[in-house]
């Protein structure tokens, strides 16, 4: 007689997640010279995750009160959702002072743009969702979970290291009404180039001509140039009268990637749809995970909501992103001495956030990393902040070898 087969025979293996298992291969490397510059990290100088200043205070503060750790609402902690409406759009925003705005407290980004999905499928979309090519890979794997077909629009430049900007609107002119357009406020993952307010004003206009609803992902508010520069796009899309959703996420600025706290704000046209919006949203929650996680909110509330953390946060986020800065320059010059090349490595300079789209191909990448121990993602997106000033000449030396290696190969 023959064995039964068993119920899990045919389930696939998994390939591992591009981004999460270069983490793992990084960390199991016993070379000293390694270099994380793979997954979204922000690393100090020192190559630590830093525990920010305001952070260490808020969680004493917080771990002070003992609290009995009761289910929170589904929709998460009120004076940590308003917190998160004031920093997203601005405590003055018109949207935020009529009450047009639902906003839901949720785990990490990639919760928020779930739930969002979730909503979008059931309540008269047009089961499409567009997202940038390229984009985060986690997006398409996001909204096809959440039942939508995923299209891409053009968005990246090769030729240029800039944006595509007519060929995305002109795909836009094209989309039925209602169709979902993932669009990313700041620091593009994975390419650091950005719409310009101009390009932003002419995708808003055709966004409000076709009746598209942008689904927007704010994962990096305060990387770029600031954390109200960064927003600039969210506002004014919301002062407007765009109806949209936006997902925002405390992972990088706050160096609080375990505890999963980000928002979803959905920007509705009156208080009273705002309102029924903030009911279908609960209602989403309560079938994804019934409601979220307190201690990581409990802390970015205590920041938001103290003035003195509040600045001591902005401070330290404004080193954050000044050191990231330096190592762009950094590594521009190291680039530029090492192969005598002028303007080839300008890209580092204009582009922003934690990511650099270098242009190297995936067996450069695999060399850099075998060869040399430097990490980055096989689509050639290199984290900027996985950079210390110790590590700057190694890494470019490395790139260095490759470029020259195929230069070699090719001639
Ligand atoms: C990244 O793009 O590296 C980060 O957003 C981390 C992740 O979850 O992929």
């Amino acid at each position: 007689m023959s064995k039964p087969s068993s119920l899990f025979d045919r389930v696939p293996a998994y390939a591992g997640d591009p981004i999460l298992s270069l983490m793992q291969l990084f960390q199991a490397d016993a070379r000293p010279h390694k270099a994380s510059l793979g997954i979204g990290l922000y690393f100090d100088d020192a190559g630590r995750i830093p525990v920010l200043d305001c952070v260490r205070q808020a969680t004493a503060a917080v771990a002070g009160e003992e609290r009995p750790s009761s289910y929170l609402p589904m929709e998460g902690l009120p004076a940590y959702r308003q917190a998160v409406q004031a920093l997203v759009f601005g405590a003055g925003h018109e949207a935020v002072l009529s009450g047009r705005i639902a906003t839901l407290q949720s785990p990490g980004g990639s919760g928020a743009l779930k739930v969002g999905a979730d909503f979008l499928r059931q309540h008269g979309t047009a089961g499409q969702v567009w997202v940038s090519d390229p984009t985060w890979d986690n997006h398409v794997a996001l909204f096809e979970g959440a039942g939508f077909e995923v299209g891409r629009y053009p968005y990246y430049d090769e030729a240029t290291g800039g944006i595509r900007v007519q060929a995305m609107i002109d795909t836009f002119r094209c989309l039925p009404a209602g169709t979902v357009v993932l669009l990313h406020a700041s620091c593009h993952n994975p390419t650091g180039v950005d719409l310009t307010h101009a390009d932003w004003q002419a995708v808003i206009d055709v966004v409000a001509e076709r009746g598209l609803v942008p689904f927007v992902d704010m994962a990096y508010q305060g990387f770029g140039d600031g954390l109200d520069e960064d927003a600039w796009a969210v506002r004014t899309l919301a002062s407007q009268g765009i109806e949209f959703l936006v997902a925002n996420s405390f992972s990088k600025n706050f160096s609080l990637y375990g505890e999963r706290v980000g928002g979803l704000s959905v920007v509705c046209a009156s208080q009273d749809a705002a309102q029924r919006v903030l009911g279908q949203l609960q209602a989403a929650v309560r079938r994804n995970y019934s409601s979220p996680p307190a201690y990581g909110a409990r802390i970015v509330e205590h920041v938001l909501c103290s003035p003195q953390l509040l600045a001591l946060w902005q401070q330290e986020l404004g080193a954050m992103r000044e050191r990231m800065l330096q190592m762009r320059r950094g590594l521009h010059s190291a680039l530029n001495s090492r192969l005598g090349t002028q303007g080839a490595f300008d890209f580092l300079l204009r582009q922003r956030g934690m990511f650099s789209y270098t242009g190297l191909n995936p067996a450069q990448v695999e060399r850099l990393r075998e060869v040399h121990g430097v990490y980055l993602v096989a689509s050639g997106r290199l984290c900027v902040s996985g950079l210390r000033t110790d590590n700057l000449q190694h890494v470019a030396a490395a790139i260095a070898d490759v470029l020259e290696r195929e230069a070699a190969e090719t001639a």
